[in-house]
Order: C-alpha cells, then structure tokens, then sequence
C-alpha cells in the first residue's frame, strides 16, 4: 500500500505519434557519399491544456556543430551535439528559453550510465558519480519536458562512431570556418514526416478476478477489494523510458499479490471473504484515461460492492519506507488500523493525508 510522492504526474491533454527509433544519417560531406548511421532517440512532444510542449519537429538536414561557440553565432542552421558531460543546465535553460535560434540538438548520453564517471567518480568515488550522473539526467529531463522547443532534440548514446564523428566537428569548429557544404563537415539527416496529433491513442487495461468465499454460496453478495497499478510510463524520450518505478514497481508488486492471493483462494480453508480485483491500467499520464476507462466498464453492481481500492505506485522510490495517501481519511476500521500504523511508524513528517 503506498502512493508516490512529489514528482506529479503529467497530465497530457493530447499526445503525438513518437517516432521510438529513427536513424540518422551523419554524411561527411568533405568525403563525398561517406555516411554512417546512428540510433537516435526524439524528445516526447505533447500539449497540456493546450499549451504545446516538448519538440515540435522530427526532420532534420544541417550541419553538425559543437560547443562552445561564439556568442551571438547563427545556428539556426547548425545542429549542436552535446555530449551529456558538457551540458552546462543553466546555459541550455537560458538558450531554450530566451528563444535562440537552433537547427537541432543531438544529446549524447553515456552508454553506461553506472559506469559513467564524471568529477566524483575520477576522485575515486564511484557512487557519488553515479548519483550526480542521475540527478542531472533527471534535471536535463525536467527541463527538456516542460519547456517548447521549436526545433528537433534528439538523444544517442554515445559510441565510437558518434565520438570520431563529434572531433572530427571540433576540430573543424575550431577553424572558425562555418560548416557549410563548401568548408566541409558533417551533415546530420532524419528524414521523417512530421508527427502528427494522435486522435485516440489505444488504451488497454487489464484486469484479473479472484473470487471469495461465501458461505451461502453468492459471491456477488461479498464485498470487494481492487488493487490497481498504472503500468505505463513518461518520460523525455519514450522510447528510453524503462520506467522501473513508474510503474514498473507497482506493477511487480500487483503480480506478486496476485500470485500469493491465487495460491491462498485455490484453497477454501484460506479463501478470503472478500472478492479481489486486480487491475493493471494504462494512460496513467494521460489523464488517467486507462482508469477511467476501467472504471467506466465496471457494471453498477460491481461498483458498488468495492470496498476499498489499493493503489501501488512507484513503491521503488524510497529504501524502506512506505508511502500512504489516503483520498480521505479512512472510515474502514482496517484501512484506519494499517494508516495509524505507518503513521506511528515514520520517521520524519513524509507521509500525508491527501
Ligand atoms: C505512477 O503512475 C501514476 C498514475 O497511475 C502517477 O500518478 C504517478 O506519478 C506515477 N509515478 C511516477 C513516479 O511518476
Ligand atoms: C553554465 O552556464 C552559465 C550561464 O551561461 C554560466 O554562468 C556558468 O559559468 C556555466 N557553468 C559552467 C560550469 O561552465
Ligand atoms: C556498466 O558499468 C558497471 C559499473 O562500472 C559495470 O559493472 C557493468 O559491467 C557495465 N555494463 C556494461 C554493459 O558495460
Ligand atoms: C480519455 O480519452 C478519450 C478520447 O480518447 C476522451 O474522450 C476522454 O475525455 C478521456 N478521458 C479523460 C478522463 O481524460
């Protein structure tokens, strides 16, 4: 029984059609019909009440540029690269959101992000590169989904090819020759049509049964206690979100208790007297359309013979500690014993009543 804490949950009003894996092509125009090909990961691109957010274009054709470079330079037709271990956050905020023109982004992230050692981990400690690594992909990520970003922002991890390919840009950019066609350099190419508004996007739920026991035979008589978990997820580049913990720790969660609770219901002595209903639902950031969905399918009987319903959210976030909210305070005696419990047992003021 937990529920998240802070980190709200996006409401989408309305998402695109993302593209999860486009190549690009990285021509080196100086060598003629050289090319090479690198995954390449699009940043998400949605609007919440109507309010455009995310990238707004997929196709790319332009030359590849690096940084630092010059103030006041033209690059509304360079795409820059960065390497995730020189993005400097406060300058790429202040670029995005003073409205600079840019002809792309091409972020490059560490192949191995537990592995990926920057000041911290050079020094020797290992853990604290990794935690630093993480908390500023997850400040990167924060930035890059709340803002507009009027050009295409891709994500590649990082790898021989892309890094020959990016010194090759440095040392060209250090000439202080433009990249054009003429002075040589590379040109990065996605050729892909424009995302377009998904009318409906698919929204499927899933849902399992486990009867109770009664005693006169009617289980339509006996309360019923539903334990839901979102299992999708969100994230700057959907197609890298693995989402472990939003929701992918819930629903482990979920799947265990209705492993444990069939072994108990197969056998009449431990049937509870209480039917279960256990629900996975999608569009969890879009709206919680893949409840709403559920619930709506649920036939008024049904409805009204649940007792209590047991969310599991993102229960990964936190060592040992367990997150309750309630959406009232809870009047069942069960839920009430199970809330004061936890509440006795805090450490600090972490859990609240919604
Ligand atoms: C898990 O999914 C729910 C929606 O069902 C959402 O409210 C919550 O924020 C998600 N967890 C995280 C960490 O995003
Ligand atoms: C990051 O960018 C800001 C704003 O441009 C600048 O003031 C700051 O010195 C930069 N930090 C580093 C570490 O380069
Ligand atoms: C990633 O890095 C960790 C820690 O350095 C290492 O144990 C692991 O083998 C690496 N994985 C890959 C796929 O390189
Ligand atoms: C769910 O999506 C449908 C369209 O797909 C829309 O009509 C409905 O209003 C949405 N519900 C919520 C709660 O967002």
């Amino acid at each position: 029984m937990a529920g998240s804490k802070g980190r709200e949950g996006e409401m989408l009003e309305s998402i695109y059609s993302v593209l999860a894996l486009v190549f690009i092509l990285v021509a080196c125009v100086e060598l003629g019909d050289a090319a090479t090909v690198v995954d390449v990961y699009r940043l998400i691109q949605y609007d919440l009440a109507g309010v455009p957010f995310g990238s707004r274009l997929a196709s790319l054709n332009h030359h590849a540029g690096s940084l630092p470079f010059a103030p006041g330079a033209d690059l509304s037709r360079t795409v820059v690269i960065i390497p995730f271990r020189e993005v400097n956050i406060t300058f790429l905020r202040d670029y995005i959101m003073q409205r600079q023109p840019l002809g792309g982004l091409l972020l490059l992230l560490p192949q191995n992000i537990s592995s990926e050692s920057r000041e911290e981990a050079e020094e020797g400690d290992r853990n604290n590169g990794k935690e630093l690594i993480r908390s500023e992909l997850a400040e990167l990520e924060k930035l890059l989904v709340h803002v507009n970003i009027p050009y295409p922002v891709y994500f590649a991890f990082e790898d021989d090819k892309i890094t020959a390919v990016l010194a090759d840009v440095k040392t060209n950019d250090a000439t202080g020759q433009p990249a054009t066609a003429t002075t040589g350099g590379y040109k990065l190419v996605v050729s892909t049509p424009e995302p377009k508004k998904l009318a409906s996007p698919t929204i499927t739920n899933i849902q399992g049964w486990l009867p109770g026991l009664k005693a006169d035979g009617d289980v339509n008589q006996l309360p019923t206690i539903a334990i839901v978990a979102s299992y999708d997820t969100f994230g700057a580049a959907p197609a890298l979100s693995v989402g472990s913990d939003s929701n992918g720790s819930g629903v482990v969660a979920l799947l265990e208790i209705a492993r444990l609770f069939s072994l108990l219901y197969s056998n009449p002595k431990t049937r509870g007297r209480y039917n279960l209903l256990f629900g996975l639902t999608s569009g969890g950031p879009y709206n919680y359309n893949g409840t709403f969905k559920w619930l709506q399918s649920f036939d008024q009987r049904l409805r009204e013979s649940i007792d209590y319903a047991i969310c599991l959210n993102s229960i990964g976030s936190w060592d040992d500690e367990l997150w309750i909210h309630v959406s009232k305070p809870p009047e069942n005696a069960y839920i009430k014993q199970v809330f004061e419990v936890s509440h006795y047992q805090r450490k600090s003021h972490k859990n609240y009543l919604k």
